[in-house]
């Protein structure tokens, strides 16, 4: 496979409606959840994104068989696991890929697995999911480059609690407490929209869990699970994404499809900027006509600034008037894109997790890399008001979290087209 770059030539406002995708970090988690039954698993509003494929082709090996019903719906069934133990070249693509143990854990009392990759964003250990299966009785071993998790008397239900409310971290104790023996509570877990969405398939299985939502869940196990339909959430970062892109062209764009309620951290940092957000039930349409206010911005756990919009906020606040500064509180290494903002001409310096910006900055095209997802996208968005043609190379992240994204935004007239990089 080639690697792809985007060449975005800076200038348009953009205009129109957009239509957003179903949530990636909505849809893994789903789709590890049906390792729990035997029984069909439909998931409607998949996004067709790298991600998702990836994520089948984990579940695969494990004895999944994984068919596409259409373009946005997903049909899983593992009448038996035949494997389970997650190949390793898979995982390290993938943090999520991660959540196939605390479900095979709770269908099989084992689970095999290499510590997952991801973004490089920060050190992401992954000891609070391990010590929350040790919680629920099962024994963890690390064995060359795998990790063992083991629970041959079953597992039993106990009071977790999470030193910090990890989003993958709460959905793998989830996915493993559901069918063990006894009550499970979650103390100080994470409470995304991401949760609620995959505690509504748990339950839809037969799970009984109460608390999604909140910093405490309560999961009371059952002994077996069905299979279910279930429609996964809108993507908020993908929305959130788009509410960025049309306050930073000064455009007009309706985001269809977006659930509000999801989005309310950014509708107020977008409002107090000085963009005018709309929101009506499944939409969100966002306008700037006037000149932007520089802000502080803190990235911390949901209902907060998601800090998967952290990047892009920057990208905006390089046109707002003043001295921003924006604050990453939840990993430890997710500025690296600031050196990449500043070869467009960006006046952004970082120093340890805050980045300080003085804008507004006319931005002139530039050859830039994107280093994961989401700085992917605050390049893209830099590249929509940059002066001349932007290069960015390394796009194959965007393409694992944003559906279509350079289609998309052509539709809302800009100019971004994906090249084979020579
Ligand atoms: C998920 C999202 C990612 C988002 C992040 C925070 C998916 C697939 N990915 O990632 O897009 O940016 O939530 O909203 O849903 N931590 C530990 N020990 C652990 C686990 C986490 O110290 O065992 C730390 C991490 O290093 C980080 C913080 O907790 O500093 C938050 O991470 P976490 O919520 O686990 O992020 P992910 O679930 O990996």
């Amino acid at each position: 496979m080639r690697a792809e770059r985007l060449v975005v030539s800076g200038g348009a406002t953009l205009r129109g409606a957009v239509q957003v995708s179903g949530a990636k970090n909505a849809a893994l988690p789903a789709m590890a959840a049906s390792l729990l039954s035997a029984e069909p698993c439909v998931l409607e509003n998949v996004p067709d994104i790298v991600d998702v494929g990836l994520m089948a082709r984990i579940l695969e090996t494990l004895g999944t068989r994984v068919e596409r019903l259409g373009p946005t719906t997903l049909r899983l069934q593992t009448e038996e696991v035949t494997s389970t133990a997650a190949p390793n070249d898979l995982v390290v693509n993938q943090r999520a890929s991660f959540l196939v143990t605390g479900a095979l854990l709770g269908r099989c009392g084992r689970a095999a697995c290499a510590p997952p990759g991801g973004d490089v964003i920060g050190q992401r250990p992954i000891d609070l999911h391990l010590s929350g299966f040790r919680s629920l009785g099962a024994e963890v071993e690390r064995r060359g480059a795998r990790i063992s998790v083991q629970a041959p008397g079953g597992l039993r239900g106990s009071r977790i609690l999470l030193d910090y409310p990890s989003v993958l971290g709460t959905q793998n104790l989830m996915l493993a407490a559901v069918l063990a023996e006894g009550t499970t509570t979650i103390i100080n877990a994470a409470s995304e929209p991401e949760i609620v969405c995959l505690a509504e398939m748990l339950r839809r299985m037969g799970a009984k869990i109460e608390g999604a939502g909140t910093q405490v869940i309560r999961i009371q196990g059952v002994e077996r699970l069905s299979g279910t339909t279930q429609t996964i959430i809108p993507d908020r970062i993908e929305a959130g994404t788009f509410a960025i892109a049309a306050a930073i062209t000064g455009g007009d764009v309706e985001i269809c499809g977006a659930e509000p309620r999801h989005m309310e951290a950014l509708i107020c940092k977008l409002q107090e900027v000085g963009a005018q957000v709309e929101e009506r039930e499944g939409a969100v349409r966002v306008r700037r006509t006037g000149p932007m206010r520089a802000v502080s911005v803190q990235a911390v756990p949901y209902p907060g600034l998601a800090t998967d919009l952290q990047a892009p906020m920057a990208a905006l606040l390089t046109q707002a008037t003043g001295v921003s500064f924006v604050h990453e509180r939840v990993f430890d290494n997710r500025l690296l894109y600031v050196g990449e903002l500043r070869k467009l001409g960006a006046e952004v310096v970082s120093a340890g997790t805050t980045a300080v910006i003085s804008g507004p900055t006319p931005l002139v095209g530039a050859t830039v890399r994107a280093l994961d997802i989401r700085s992917g996208a605050a390049l893209v968005l830099a590249a929509l008001v940059a002066q001349g043609t932007t290069e960015i190379y390394e796009v194959d992240h965007l393409a694992r979290g944003y559906e279509e994204m350079d289609v998309k935004l052509r539709a809302l007239g800009a100019s971004v087209y994906r090249e084979q990089a020579s």
